[in-house]
């Protein structure tokens, strides 16, 4: 290649290279405007919160008894109240949240929000999954355990846990910033959970932990498979979820949404609750190991404590989960329409932006490479059809 071809390509690189310019000016303008329109959303959400505590407030004077007429237009009010919450919600789902004060400590002040709807689903899905890999491991290497008395497999046991419990406890706060609904108590118990499995590494083998172990093994192949167990459940409601996004009908798929829910957890519960009282059987075996034989180590106490505390707040918050669902139902309604619309909104702009791309391309536009990376993976991961069908 001579010397002018070569400053002909060069020219010609130039010129691509001003387009990228302009391209990322825009990008940078766009980037503006959108902490400009974060900003209104804020406020507006902010007012919208507010005058809706006043109209409820002076609902209140409607208590006592009224005409029926009256009671009709206050219910559709409390009704309408509930809707609009549930859609505030969701457009808060859009918009960037502060991380906690756990997650500031840990990543540092980093923003973790997932601004799409459909992104958070299968950053969930990624969880779960991720739930299930680290369960597998863990039943192998308790199995392993049950049948060989290696310290050192033990003890690599037992620090897989602490990992495991640690990390679940970061991606269940990043989840928390992303507006899931996780109750308090499953993220205190995977933070009481990391303490324990701490206090076990640190429990020196001796005549109480022998008499303990292999309890403490076979408790581990049980949780393992409850967990496999909720892993299928989590799952399905993902993606019944997914589908939610999908549906022209939607309150069709928000019935089949709860009745599977509920044919979930019947399934699961009589697991879970055999579960907790192996945990409190741990905890009396402990507290008996405590006295007999003597001189027992404080690792002892301390776990029979943790057990006992695990028990405790595991059968409470099962318990109270399910009469909440119940009572709810009207609300959760009300959340599920508008997670629905939201993702279908999504992938419709999506579409229509990629449909833009698409023209500009075939008009000698050079962002034919842009359409087709709109597509990104999330997308072509749809419910298979069977489970659609099923919905
Ligand atoms: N760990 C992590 N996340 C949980 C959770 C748990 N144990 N239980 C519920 N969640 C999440 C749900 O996925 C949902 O997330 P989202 O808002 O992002 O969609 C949110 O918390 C609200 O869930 P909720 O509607 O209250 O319950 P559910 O129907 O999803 O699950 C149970 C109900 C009872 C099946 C579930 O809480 C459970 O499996 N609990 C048992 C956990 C346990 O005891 N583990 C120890 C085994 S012995």
């Amino acid at each position: 290649m001579d010397i002018d071809s070569l400053k002909n390509e060069w020219e010609e690189l130039n010129k691509e290279f001003t387009e990228l310019e302009n391209c990322n000016r825009r990008y940078i303008e766009l980037l503006e405007q959108l902490h400009s329109r974060q900003q209104i959303c804020f406020n507006e959400i902010k007012h919208q919160r507010y005058r809706m505590n006043q109209i409820t407030a002076s609902l209140r004077q409607f208590k006592g008894p009224v005409d029926v007429e009256v009671k009709e237009k206050v219910d559709e009010l409390q009704k309408m109240t509930l809707k609009r919450k549930a859609q505030l919600h969701e457009i808060e789902q859009s918009l960037p949240a502060k991380s906690g004060r756990y997650l500031q400590i840990i990543l540092g002040d980093v923003n973790v929000s997932i601004l799409n709807r459909n992104d958070k689903v299968r950053y969930k899905d990624d969880y779960e999954k991720f739930k299930l890999i680290l369960n597998v491991i863990g039943l192998i290497m308790a199995f392993f355990n049950l049948i060989f008395n290696y310290r050192a497999l033990e003890l690599a046991f037992i620090f897989l846990l602490v990992w495991y419990y640690c990390t679940l406890t970061i991606r269940e706060s990043i989840l928390k910033v992303n507006g899931s609904r996780i109750k308090g108590w499953w993220r205190a118990h995977h933070f009481i959970s990391t303490v324990a499995a701490g206090v076990l590494l640190v429990w020196p083998q001796g005549e109480h932990w022998q008499i303990f172990r292999m309890q403490f093994m076979y408790f581990n192949v049980y949780i393992s498979i409850v967990q496999y167990l909720q892993f299928g459940y989590q799952k399905g409601l993902l993606y019944r979820l997914k589908a939610l996004g999908e549906r022209h009908n939607m309150d069709i798929t928000i019935e089949g949404f709860h009745s599977w829910m509920w044919r979930g957890l019947s399934f699961l519960l009589p697991f879970l609750f055999i579960g907790y009282w192996f945990q409190a059987y741990n905890a009396w075996t402990l507290y008996k190991l405590a006295f007999t034989p003597p001189d027992a180590p404080w690792h002892v106490s301390v776990m029979s404590g943790l057990f006992l505390l695990l028990f405790v707040g595991n059968m409470a918050t099962t318990l109270w989960v399910v009469p909440e669902k119940i009572r709810e139902r009207s609300k959760e309604r009300y959340r599920l329409l508008s997670m629905g619309k939201s993702m279908k909104l999504r992938r419709e702009v999506k579409n229509s932006a990629s449909d833009m791309d698409l023209a500009s391309s075939a008009n000698g536009g050079s962002t034919t490479q842009a359409a087709t990376m709109t597509k990104t993976p999330s997308e072509s991961q749809q419910p298979p059809v069977d489970e659609k069908k099923e919905i």
